[in-house]
């Protein structure tokens, strides 16, 4: 009888928020997990645990996805460890360190932002995307891809213009690499978070507590980091096998025109 494949996903940004949700819902449907952050694994050692106590097999990866030689290793050991890579989550990404008019905005800034969230997620995505292809495909396909975008792909803040234009980058990093990989098996999703609990948000708290208030948002709460965690646990899974380069908004209804 032929043995059953264990698949692996491959979490960036795993340490906290969104893409620990993400880890661990993944882990719980069955994959080995790859996180990987910028931290040593001492300082995400709760994070880990945290999976581990579930039963989840984790590998941690301290890297910084901006960085060439990081993004190559990040492959390297999850397939020493797990010979394979069949999800690969593009979360990890970064705002700008300080909200500034956009013509005060810095170049230092912008290349710091589009270096982690854009270029970052396009260069792991091509390595990641070579590995897959070596692979031996498992049932329909060879491999998943799911980039967490954002909201600000479409709307305008001014105040951190820089982060809008690497989450529209995504999306267009969605729709290239879904184009391109389909014929390899490889499907390529996207999900646009709204407004979501976490640190990334934390500075602006009552800010978007008002918001809600006020009806900005169709489903008033604060999005949880679970509520992105299930919607990529369902692009993974076998439900989606014709679809491709499309995008999902977990935003609460925000992105709704009202009149
Ligand atoms: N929160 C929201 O409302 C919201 C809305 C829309 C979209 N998003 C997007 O969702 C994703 C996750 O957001 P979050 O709110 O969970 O953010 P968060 O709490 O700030 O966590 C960010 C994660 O990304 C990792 N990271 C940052 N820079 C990295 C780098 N250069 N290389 C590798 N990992 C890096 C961090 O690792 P360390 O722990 O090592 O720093 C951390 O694990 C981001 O792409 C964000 O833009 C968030």
């Amino acid at each position: 009888m032929k043995k059953e494949i264990k698949k692996t996903a491959l979490v960036t940004g795993a340490s906290r928020g969104i893409g620990l949700a993400i880890a661990r819902q993944l882990g719980l449907d069955g994959y080995n997990v790859v996180m990987v952050a910028t931290g040593t694994r001492e300082k995400n050692s709760a994070a880990i645990s945290g999976l581990e106590n579930l039963g989840i097999t984790v590998k941690y990866v301290q890297a910084d996805i901006s960085k060439t030689e990081d993004r190559q290793r990040v492959v390297r050991e999850a397939v020493a460890l797990f010979g394979r890579i069949d999800v690969l989550v593009n979360n990890a990404g970064v705002a700008p360190a300080q909200r500034a008019d956009l013509l005060d905005m810095t170049e230092e800034s912008f290349d710091r932002v589009i270096g982690i969230n854009t270029k970052g997620n396009m260069f792991l995505t091509q390595a990641v995307a070579k590995q897959m292809i070596s692979q031996e495909p498992i049932g329909e396909r060879r491999g998943v891809i799911i980039n967490i975008s954002s909201c600000s792909s479409v709307v305008s803040s001014t105040n951190r213009g820089e982060y809008c234009v690497s989450k529209a980058g995504i999306s267009m990093l969605t729709t290239l690499y879904a184009d391109r990989l389909a014929r390899e098996g490889i499907l390529v999703h996207e999900v646009r978070p709204g407004v979501i609990d976490t640190d990334m948000t934390s500075t602006v708290h009552e800010k978007y507590n008002k918001l809600i208030d006020e009806g900005a948002f169709p489903i008033a709460r604060w999005g949880k980091p679970e509520d992105v965690a299930n919607a990529v646990s369902a692009l993974a899974s076998d439900k989606f096998l014709y679809t491709t380069g499309n995008y999902i908004d977990v935003d609460g209804g925000f992105h709704i025109k009202r009149l």
